[in-house]
């Protein structure tokens, strides 16, 4: 495995294995790596040649600074995680490499980016179309990789893709659990014992809420998850919603649409962690 951090070494080598015909993926990650990156990689790792990895806590997607600060950074762990899930390439660059400019562009990403992050964390995903646009284009991966615990993420990617018209194909895998249910998170780490023990009631709560499908309405499970959450003192639910899984909008009948999903931001303590969970096969 190979740590690279300038952009003309790493280019200089996936030419050298684009000659080779090498097929290549990528995973974009900004570190503090757990199982949940992990399993992308190996997919990376299973469906390419060549598996590249970005490490790079990208600044322009923080919407609040203290989040950026206190986010966590673990290099020499992801190394070793990496070097055991035989990846190839890690690209790890300073913020000087990636943003030798400040980046300007204002990306058209439709209304995917509009709803729940979209209106949270103003900025956020532009922020990530920057950065996943000058990584497409540095590494030109045949294939990337996403995980749907970032849902909305996955469908900004893919607008930004086709507005830009590259030619990559988007990855969507699915979300790794805590044994507990909890979705595996970088920010998991800034949990108290209590808080990380606690946490798991969101997972419970979102799955226990698919058994009450279609008995019960859209309005009713949008109170009885918010409702289960917020009355308890560690959690502040900052949204929940019931989107059509593709388009993000919200529904407001489960005929509205083929594929329903719950999707949460909720604070346990001053953690933001978001989640989501499907209520298609609860349908058929
Ligand atoms: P990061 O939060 O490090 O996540 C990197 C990738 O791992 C994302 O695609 C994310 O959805 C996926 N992932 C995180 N937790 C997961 C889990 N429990 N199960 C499955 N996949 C999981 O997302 C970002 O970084 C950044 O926004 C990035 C795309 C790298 C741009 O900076």
């Amino acid at each position: 495995m190979k740590i690279i951090s300038r952009i003309c070494e790493l280019r200089n080598c996936l030419s050298e294995e684009r000659q080779k015909n090498k097929t290549i993926g990528l995973v974009p990650t900004m570190g503090a790596l757990h199982d949940g990156h992990i399993s992308l990689v190996k997919r990376c790792v299973e469906e390419n040649d060549i598996c590249v990895v970005s490490l790079f806590v990208n600044p322009t997607q923080f919407n609040n600074k203290q989040d950026l600060a206190t986010y966590p950074r673990t290099p020499e762990n992801d190394f070793a995680l990496l070097e055991t899930a035989e990846c190839d390439y890690v690209f790890t660059p300073t913020e000087k490499e990636m943003y030798p400019e400040p980046d300007v562009r204002v990306f058209n990403l439709g209304l995917v980016a509009e709803v729940m992050e979209g209106v949270y964390r103003p900025g956020h995903f532009n922020g990530v179309a920057q950065i996943v646009s000058k990584l497409f284009y540095l590494v030109e991966p045949d294939k990337a990789y996403f995980g749907e615990k970032d849902l909305q993420q996955i469908a900004v990617i893919r607008a930004m893709v086709k507005e830009l018209n590259i030619p990559v194909e988007i990855v969507s895998c699915p979300i790794l659990r805590e044994a507990g249910g909890l979705a595996m998170s970088s920010r998991n780490r800034r949990l108290t014992p209590e808080q990380h023990q606690k946490a798991s009631l969101i997972a419970r709560t979102l799955k226990e809420s698919t058994t009450f499908v279609p008995g019960k309405n859209v309005q009713e499970i949008l109170d009885y998850v918010a409702n289960t959450l917020n009355n308890e003192p560690v959690f502040r639910v900052e949204y929940f919603d019931i989107v059509d899984r593709y388009t993000l909008q919200s529904v407001k009948n489960w005929k509205e649409t083929t594929d329903p999903t719950g999707c949460i931001a909720v604070f346990c303590g001053e953690v933001r962690l978001i989640d989501n969970i499907t209520y298609k096969n609860k349908l058929s």
